[in-house]
């Protein structure tokens, strides 16, 4: 492609980008396609010659948009949101244009060194200690996989490397502990059956002395405890572990604190929504992703650690044609993570950060907390519905339920959610509470508004007198 053509079509783009943020309203939520229907409309075999930017385009809006579940709909309201905003499209453009890749300092010395500094930016806006030093992971499950490593390899005093486990490490999460903390125990080598899971109270967060229970039972049977996965929001009901407690725990047993705030980390930008991190200090890596609630279009989840040393540690690998003359002086983020090569992510995070400042972050994250409580109160106000979790932050779970019995009410609630999303404009998604089906509703998107909400549980009460009827 020549440079002016190039350049033509880009203006075009950012255009189409434009007008598809403003009419965002006009697609359904979710992509009404059965599987298959885009795959059928792209050729099996590439195109042996070079195509036109403009036919590319003209396929891209009737193949790939018919196929696109729009993220960022302000009718979102389902699993976490993953929102972004003008300044961080922008910020990935020039990441794109720039095509630097930031393995080492030398590779690109901005790159490393904006990332050093916006994500100490973070650290001070969620309010951690000074001692933490931060870095971009992809996601975080991937964050979280670093801290399950290098717990494993500080409680084998680095053997994990050298050796390979030669006994039992335990790993201890709530049992509201999302996915990625069984994905991670499995790759790091500690086996499925060492992730050990903790029982939780009525607001479902951990209970820090039945986890004081398990370590000491492990202790006994000969088992080794090396590391507790905190999670703060979890996945299901947004519930809280409490830090303090745990970190105690941790200390007493030189056992490695891991915090999983990945949704909800973004909330400490309020003052008011600190207490969730109140311990935190007492963590040896926590992560959060500006991904999810934080305008930073995906992927960019930012990864605490206290000892950067010991992240080093477990991942630095010195091949000659990596080395450089500067290697003493600079960080060179190859090392403190899974992957050699690295985006320049850090651009975004700085446009971001720039572009709303963090009372235009936190404005944001406030009012879609407010949000959250006025969609709890038609639950709550609603004699057909029941709440099934405290409402702190952005997330509000409920049900129908008019007494039947409990599998006739998954079934009803299984068929209710399927008639809220058949409409169209709004999005929700569920879970399992103590095996309760359990509808999921998340404020988290930039567009949505009141009206927004209102219109949603306007859909829902309507959906809600349909399925008691039948
Ligand atoms: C609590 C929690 N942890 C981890 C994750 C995984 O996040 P990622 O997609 O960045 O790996 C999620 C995803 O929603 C989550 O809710």
């Amino acid at each position: 492609m020549k440079n002016e053509d190039f350049r033509r079509a880009g203006y075009q783009f950012v255009d189409w980008i434009a007008d598809y943020i403003e009419n965002l309203e006009k697609y359904p939520v979710v992509a009404r396609v059965e599987p298959g229907d885009i795959k059928k409309m792209i050729p099996a075999v590439p195109p042996a010659r070079g195509e036109a930017i403009e036919d590319i385009f003209r396929d891209f809006e009737r193949t790939i948009m018919p196929g696109i579940t729009h993220w960022q709909h302000p009718g979102w309201f389902a699993y976490f949101p993953a929102n972004n905003s003008p300044a961080s499209v922008l910020g990935e453009l020039l990441t794109a244009g720039l095509g630097a890749q930031g393995m080492v300092w030398q590779t690109s010395p901005a790159a490393a060194e904006l990332e050093e500094v916006v994500l100490d930016w973070l650290r001070q806006m969620i309010g951690l200690p000074s001692g933490f030093s931060g870095v971009i992971q992809d996601t975080a499950s991937t964050a979280t996989l670093c801290a399950l490593l290098s717990a494993r390899e500080r409680a084998t005093g680095f053997e994990g490397n050298e050796s390979g486990l030669r006994q039992p490490l335990v790993v201890y999460a709530s049992e509201e502990a999302h996915s990625s903390v069984d994905k991670g125990v499995r790759i790091a080598g500690f086996g499925r059956k060492n992730l050990h899971r903790i029982p939780t109270d009525d607001r479902f967060a951990l209970i820090p002395e039945k986890l004081a229970e398990a370590v000491a039972r492990d202790r006994e049977a000969g088992l080794v405890p090396a590391c507790v996965v905190a999670t703060v929001g979890t996945t299901s009901s947004g519930a809280v572990d409490p830090l303090k407690e745990i970190g105690g725990i941790c200390r007493a047993h030189g056992l490695w604190l891991h915090v999983d705030a990945a949704w909800a980390g973004t909330a400490a930008l309020l003052p008011e929504k600190r207490w969730i991190l109140a311990g935190a200090e007492l963590a040896d890596s926590l992560v959060f992703n500006p991904h999810k609630w934080m305008l930073t279009n995906f992927d960019c989840s930012a990864y605490f650690v206290r000892d950067p040393a010991t992240l080093i540690r477990t991942f630095e690998i010195h091949p000659e044609y990596l080395r450089t003359g500067v290697d003493a002086k600079v960080k060179n983020y190859r090392d403190w993570g899974l992957q050699l090569g690295r985006r320049f992510r850090a651009l975004k995070l700085w446009f971001v950060v720039r572009s709303y400042g963090v009372e235009g972050l936190q404005a944001m994250v406030r009012e879609h907390i407010r949000l959250a409580g006025l969609f709890r109160d038609f639950v709550e106000s609603d004699a057909r519905f029941e709440l099934l979790a405290p409402v702190d932050l952005g997330l509000v779970c409920f049900r129908l339920n008019d007494g039947r019995g409990d599998a006739a009410l998954d079934d009803l609630n299984r068929r209710f959610l399927a008639r809220i999303n058949a409409a169209g404009p709004v999005f929700l998604t569920h879970t399992t509470l103590r095996g309760m089906y359990t509808i999921r509703f998340v404020v988290g998107q930039r567009t949505t508004e009141e009206r927004h909400v209102r219109g949603a549980w306007d859909i829902i009460a309507a959906a809600a007198a349909e399925v008691l009827k039948s």
